[in-house]
C-alpha cells in the first residue's frame, strides 16, 4: 500500500516570509543549520523548503528547469543533499502556472496547447531527493470560455498524476484555493483539494515584510488567516489540511504575545506549522514558544480535529477541541490592548454542571497544572490549556449554551 503521507500537519521552514527573493543556497543551509541548533528540529520542525525565485526565466534546450546560478551556483541538488544530510527534509516551490508569483518559469500549460511540464518537473525533483513540493497558482492559463476553476483542476490533478507516476514519496501542497477566496467556487476548489495533495493554503498570505507597514497590520494579518481558516474544520482530517500560512513568529514586527497566540491559534486548528523567519535571530524566548512540545502536541494530535469557536465576545474568542484519549484543549485569545481576567467554568463547554465535575487545566504555557480554568491574558496574547476532565464530567453536551 502507498505510504500515507503527512497523517499529522506538517512542520517546517520556508524562507518566503522573511526573505522573498533575498536568497542564496547559503541562506537556505543557514537556516536548515539554525533548526538543527535551536532544538526545533527536534520538537517536529522537519522540512526547509525553498520558495519562489530559485529558478530561472526560461528553461534549457530540454525543457528542464534551470536553477538562478547566483543563489545557486551548484545547482539545487547539493542544497537538497545537505539537508538531507542533517536529517531534515527537503521541500521545493514550483507553480501550476506558466509562470510562477515572481515571474520565473512555471509547471503549467502556457495556452492550452498540452505543453505542460507537471511530469518533467517532477522527476528532475525526484532526482534531487526532493521531499515535498508547493506547487502555487499565479497564471494558471484558462481557455476562453471555459472556467477558471476547472484549469485549476486540471493542473493541480495533472501534478498528482505526475508525483504518483515519478514514485517518490512527496507531500503535495496546493495553492489553488487561495486564488479562489473572493470567489464563489472558493468551496468547490476546497473540496477537490484533497483528492490530489496533503495541504493546501487557503487563503491569503501572511504579510510581514512590507516595511512601510506598521507592525499591527502583522498581527492583524495573523488574525485574518485566522478568521478564515477557523470554518474549514469539515475539509479537514488526518492526512489532508488546511494550511493558514508562515509562522512568523521571529520577525521584528510581531511580539511575543503575539507569537504566542500565533503558535497557540494554529495549534487548536491543526494548521501546518511552517516557520518563515532569520531562524539565526531567533531570541531565546522565541524559541521557547516556537518549540513548546505540549502545544505542539495539541497540533500534531492524532485525531486532526479543527477547534469549535464555542464563545465569542468583542475582545475574545474561546476555542475548544477534542484530543485523542479523551482530552481537550482549550484556549481563549485576548484581542483587546489591554489586560483581561478570564475565568471559564467546565459547562461552558458543555460538561455536567455538578460540583463532582472535576478538571485537571494543564496551563501549557507555564506547564502548571490547576483546578479551574482562570487566567489573566496579557493583549494580543492567548491563553492555552489541556483539560482532563473527571468522570463525572461526562462527555461535552451542548444543550443551548452557545452565548456569542
Ligand atoms: C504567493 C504565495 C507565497 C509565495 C509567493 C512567491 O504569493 O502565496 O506564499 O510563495 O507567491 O512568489
Amino acid at each position: 500500500p502507498a505510504q500515507q503521507l503527512a497523517v499529522t500537519p506538517p512542520m517546517g521552514w520556508n524562507d518566503w516570509a522573511h526573505y522573498q527573493c533575498n536568497f542564496t543556497s547559503q541562506t537556505i543551509l543557514d537556516n536548515a543549520k539554525a533548526l538543527i541548533k535551536s532544538g526545533l528540529a527536534a520538537q517536529g520542525y522537519n522540512t526547509v523548503t525553498i520558495d519562489d525565485c530559485w529558478m530561472q526565466k526560461d528553461r534549457d534546450a530540454n525543457g528542464d528547469l534551470q536553477p538562478d546560478l547566483m543563489r545557486f551556483p551548484h545547482g539545487v541538488k547539493p542544497v537538497a543533499q545537505a539537508v538531507h544530510a542533517l536529517g531534515l527534509k527537503f521541500g521545493i516551490y514550483e507553480d501550476a502556472g506558466y509562470e510562477t508569483c515572481g515571474g520565473f518559469a512555471g509547471s503549467g500549460d502556457p495556452n492550452g496547447g498540452g505543453k505542460d511540464h507537471f511530469l518533467q518537473d517532477a522527476r528532475l525533483f525526484a532526482s534531487w531527493g526532493v521531499d515535498y513540493l508547493k506547487l502555487d497558482g499565479c497564471n494558471v492559463y484558462a481557455p476562453k470560455g471555459t472556467s477558471s476553476e476547472a484549469a485549476y483542476r486540471k493542473a493541480y490533478a495533472a501534478q498528482n498524476a505526475a508525483l504518483k507516476q515519478v514514485g517518490r514519496p512527496i507531500v503535495f501542497s496546493e495553492s489553488a484555493p487561495a486564488y479562489f477566496q473572493d470567489s464563489p467556487d472558493w468551496y468547490d476548489v476546497l473540496t477537490w483539494v484533497r483528492y490530489y495533495g496533503q495541504l493546501w493554503r487557503e487563503g491569503t498570505d501572511i504579510e510581514t515584510f512590507d516595511v512601510k507597514k506598521p507592525d499591527a497590520e502583522r498581527f492583524d494579518s495573523v488574525l485574518w488567516n485566522y478568521a478564515y481558516n477557523l470554518p474549514l474544520g469539515r475539509f479537514q482530517k488526518p492526512g489532508n489540511w488546511n494550511d493558514a500560512d508562515f509562522i512568523i513568529g521571529g520577525d521584528s514586527g510581531i511580539t511575543l504575545a503575539e507569537t504566542r497566540s500565533q503558535v497557540a491559534l494554529w495549534s487548536m486548528m491543526s494548521a501546518p506549522l511552517i516557520l518563515s523567519s532569520d531562524l539565526d535571530k531567533l531570541s531565546p524566548q522565541s524559541v521557547a514558544i516556537l518549540g513548546n512540545k505540549q502545544i505542539i502536541a495539541v497540533d500534531q494530535d492524532p485525531l486532526g480535529r479543527m477547534a469549535t469557536l464555542v464563545k465569542r465576545s468583542s475582545v475574545t474568542d474561546v476555542l475548544f477541541k477534542p484530543l485523542k484519549g479523551g482530552d481537550y484543549a482549550v484556549a481563549v485569545l485576548n484581542r483587546a490592548g489591554k489586560s483581561l481576567q478570564v475565568d471559564l467554568h467546565p459547562s461552558d463547554f458543555g460538561f455536567a454542571a455538578s460540583a463532582a465535575c472535576k478538571i485537571d487545566a494543564q496551563d501549557l504555557w507555564s506547564g502548571k497544572h490547576q483546578s479551574t480554568l482562570s487566567a489573566a491574558i496579557a493583549p494580543h496574547d492567548t491563553a492555552i490549556w489541556r483539560i482532563h476532565p473527571s468522570t463525572p464530567c461526562g462527555r461535552p453536551n451542548r444543550k443551548g449554551t452557545i452565548t456569542m
